[in-house]
C-alpha cells in the first residue's frame, strides 16, 4: 500500500521517531553511498504556494539520493493558470513521477491529493493547517541539539494562529510527552483552543502570557514564527500586529545557558540579526537539518529500507 505523509496527527509515536532514527542513519552516511539508493525514480514538486527552503531542500534531498526532479514552483506556470482543476493536475503529474511533493494554499488539499493518487503525496504545507516534514525536521534539530524531546519546555513566540509549523509541531510534541508550553502571541493570533484539547486532564499545561522575557527565561527551545501576511483576510489587521514581537541578542541574556532559538524561517522583522551571533542561535543548522529528514522521509514513502 502506498503511504502519505499528510498530517503529524496520522503518526503513531513509533512512526515518528522512525524518522528520526533513519535521518541519524542518513547523516551518518557518506554521499558517495547515499546516491546508490533512488536511481531513476522522479521527484515531482508542485508548489503552488512561494518557497526557499521546503522546495529546494526536498530536490536537494532526492538529488543526493540519486533519484532526479521535475515540477514547479509558482502556479502561474502551469494549466492551473488556463483554469484546469487541481485534481485535472494531479492526475497528469502522477504520470510523469514516483512521488508527489505538494504545497498549497487551501487546507485538506494535500489529503484530497492523496485520495486522489496512486502515488504517495508528501504534504509540504496546506494552508494553515500542516506541515509535517517542517515539524520531523524542528524534532530533529530538537533531539540533536538538546539530546532530548520529551519533557523539554516549549515557548512559542508570534503568530500561534496561522502558522500551520507551530499546529504541526505542538501536536507532535504533545505525543512526544512534552508538557509545558508557554504562548505568547497577539490577542488576535492566539492558538485555537483545539490544538490544546486532549483527553489525559491535567497532563499539558498551556500558559498564554505577553510576558515575553518570562517565555525566554523559563525555555528550552523558543520557537518564533513570522506573522503570516498572506493569511490575513484583511491587511489593515495584519498592519496592527506586524511588529508584535522582535527578538534581540539583549533579550536573550537570562535564557538557560542551553536554551535554543529556533524558527522555521523565512524570518522578517521577528528576529533581529544581532541573534544570529549568539550561542542560542539555532534556526541556521535547523534549515541545514531540512536536507537530511528529507532524505529520510523520500527513502521511507519510496520503500528504502535503512
Ligand atoms: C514555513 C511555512 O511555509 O509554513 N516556512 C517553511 O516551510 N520553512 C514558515 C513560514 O512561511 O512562515
Amino acid at each position: 500500500m502506498k503511504k502519505d505523509l499528510i498530517s503529524m496527527e496520522d503518526l503513531s509515536i513509533q512512526e515518528i521517531t522512525d524518522y528520526l532514527t533513519a535521518a541519524v542513519k542518513v547523516e551518518a552516511m557518506p554521499l558517495n553511498e547515499r546516491v546508490q539508493f533512488l536511481p531513476g525514480r522522479i521527484m515531482a514538486t508542485l508548489f503552488f504556494e512561494p518557497s526557499t527552503r521546503t522546495r529546494l531542500s526536498f530536490e536537494s534531498a532526492m538529488h543526493q539520493l540519486g533519484g532526479s526532479v521535475i515540477g514547479f514552483a509558482e502556479q502561474s506556470a502551469t494549466s492551473v493558470s488556463k483554469g484546469e482543476s487541481f485534481t485535472d493536475t494531479i492526475h497528469t503529474v502522477e504520470n510523469y513521477s514516483d512521488i508527489l511533493v505538494i504545497r498549497h494554499p487551501g487546507e485538506g488539499t494535500a489529503r484530497l491529493a492523496a485520495k486522489e493518487s496512486h502515488l504517495p503525496v508528501l504534504n509540504a504545507g496546506d494552508g494553515s493547517n500542516q506541515h509535517p516534514s517542517q515539524t520531523l525536521l524542528d524534532l530533529y534539530t530538537i533531539q540533536k541539539d538538546l539530546g532530548k524531546i520529551e519533557g523539554i519546555k516549549m515557548a512559542f513566540i508570534g503568530d500561534l494562529k496561522y502558522s500551520r509549523t507551530v499546529h504541526s509541531l505542538i501536536r507532535a510534541l504533545m505525543k512526544l510527552n512534552v508538557t509545558d508550553f508557554t504562548l505568547v502571541a497577539p490577542e488576535s493570533l492566539r492558538l485555537q483552543k483545539y490544538f490544546m484539547s486532549n483527553d489525559e486532564p491535567g497532563k499539558y499545561q498551556f500558559k498564554e502570557t505577553d510576558d515575553i522575557e518570562e517565555a525566554i527565561k523559563n525555555c528550552d527551545v523558543l520557537y518564533m514564527t513570522r506573522i503570516q501576511r498572506e493569511r490575513f483576510p484583511d491587511l489593515v489587521e495584519y498592519e496592527k500586529v506586524k511588529d508584535s514581537y522582535v527578538l534581540t541578542a539583549s533579550m536573550l541574556k537570562e535564557a538557560k545557558e542551553h536554551a535554543r532559538v529556533l524558527h522555521p524561517l523565512p524570518r522578517v522583522r521577528e528576529i533581529a540579526y544581532d541573534v544570529d551571533k549568539t550561542k542560542h542561535a539555532g534556526y541556521f543548522p535547523q534549515m541545514k537539518n531540512g536536507v537530511i529528514i528529507r532524505q529520510a522521509i523520500l527513502l521511507k514513502h519510496l520503500g528504502v529500507q535503512l
